[in-house]
């Protein structure tokens, strides 16, 4: 079966959430542990107002603290024209936008109305890079579910995507259950509902919380329907130990587990990725989850090849 990326988050989407300070220098290790094991596209963080998210404004450092990196892929995060220009200036290739596709949580999360971001991003493509060069992931955060509106419309959805579309063609996109409340036939309907109506010459990839518990089936239901990029956080590490019942991303090594156990190549070695991962559940005050590495080295190797291609 062909194979599929794994985009890890934990260095952005997992740290963001951590309330004690993490020294740059451990979120360098973590990333480095991360590259060890074959990740290839990871978030290293994101552009954005240190009032709004503090736990990233040591970004600068962390990339420089890495220096080159071959290969990989890394991306930052910016919610607006100013913070894809200043990752632009730190040397990034590759930015995920993000806006939400429900308008109150565009407005709690950037401050600012749906459309304002699309035209915004109209902004960051003329001014930030009219050669087009810039690798460009957009991250469409409440793609099914809004904490304060509930169900997000299918065909607001659809609407935002035609309009970030008439922008800019050759983009990533990522539906994202920001909220973890999603569930597989919502995931798998909307997919391809997508790939229907856009064409699959856009890549697509899924972003999922597991606040319920379905993230590893609303990944699965998102892959039979044709996604082919998913997102996951070493560990599960992220929610908000503010915000009860709010958790973290599904966590990678479960990802990378199923693909492996379905036949479906991810290039990621999972043994190498336990050590990312033991690393990320070891960052104080972090919230984590998933199942896989709870479970003790040897029975996992006991069972990977016995089950092979599944
Ligand atoms: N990076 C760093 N600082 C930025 C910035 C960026 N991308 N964009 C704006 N700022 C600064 C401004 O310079 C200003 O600084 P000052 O108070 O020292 O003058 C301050 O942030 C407020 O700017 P303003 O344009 O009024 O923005 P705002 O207060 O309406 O906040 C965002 C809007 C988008 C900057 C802010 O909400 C944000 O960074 N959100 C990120 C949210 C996020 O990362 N969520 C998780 C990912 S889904
Ligand atoms: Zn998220």
């Amino acid at each position: 079966m062909s194979a599929v990326q794994i985009v890890e988050v934990g260095p952005r989407d997992g740290l963001q959430s951590v309330p004690t300070r993490v020294p740059t220098e451990d979120k360098v290790a973590f990333i480095r542990a991360l590259l060890r094991a074959g990740v290839r596209r990871f978030e290293m963080g994101s552009f954005v107002s240190p009032k709004a998210i503090p736990q990233m404004q040591d970004i600068r450092d962390v990339i420089a603290g890495l220096g080159p990196l071959g290969d990989a892929r890394p991306m930052v995060l910016v919610p607006n024209t100013r913070g894809a220009r200043d990752a632009v200036a730190a040397g990034m290739t590759e930015i995920i936008y993000v806006v939400s596709m429900s308008e109150s949580h565009n407005q709690s999360n950037v401050r600012r109305p749906v459309q304002q971001s699309i035209d915004d991003l109209g902004l960051l493509c003329r001014e930030v890079d009219p050669d087009g060069r810039l690798r460009l992931r957009i991250g469409l955060a409440t793609s099914f579910d809004c904490p304060f509106e509930g169900r997000t419309p299918e065909a607001s959805v659809l609407r935002n995507i035609e309009r970030i579309l008439a922008i800019r063609e050759d983009v990533e996109l990522v539906l994202s259950d920001t909220t973890g409340f999603a569930m597989p036939g919502h995931v798998g309907g909307l997919a391809r509902q997508c790939i229907a109506q856009f064409g699959d010459g856009i890549t697509w990839g899924f972003h999922g919380h597991d606040t319920l518990g379905f993230a590893v089936s609303n990944v699965l239901a998102g892959h039979e329907a044709g996604l082919t990029v998913f997102d996951g956080s070493a560990a599960g590490l992220g929610g908000c130990p503010f915000a009860p019942g709010a958790t973290g991303n599904v966590a990678t090594e479960d990802l990378i587990y199923l693909f492996h156990r379905m036949g479906v190549d991810t290039g990621i070695d999972l043994d190498l990725f336990l050590e990312a991962a033991d690393m990320a559940a070891a960052i104080p005050d972090g919230v984590t989850g998933g199942h896989v590495r709870r479970i003790p080295r040897q029975r996992l190797k006991l069972e990977g090849p016995r089950y092979a291609a599944e």
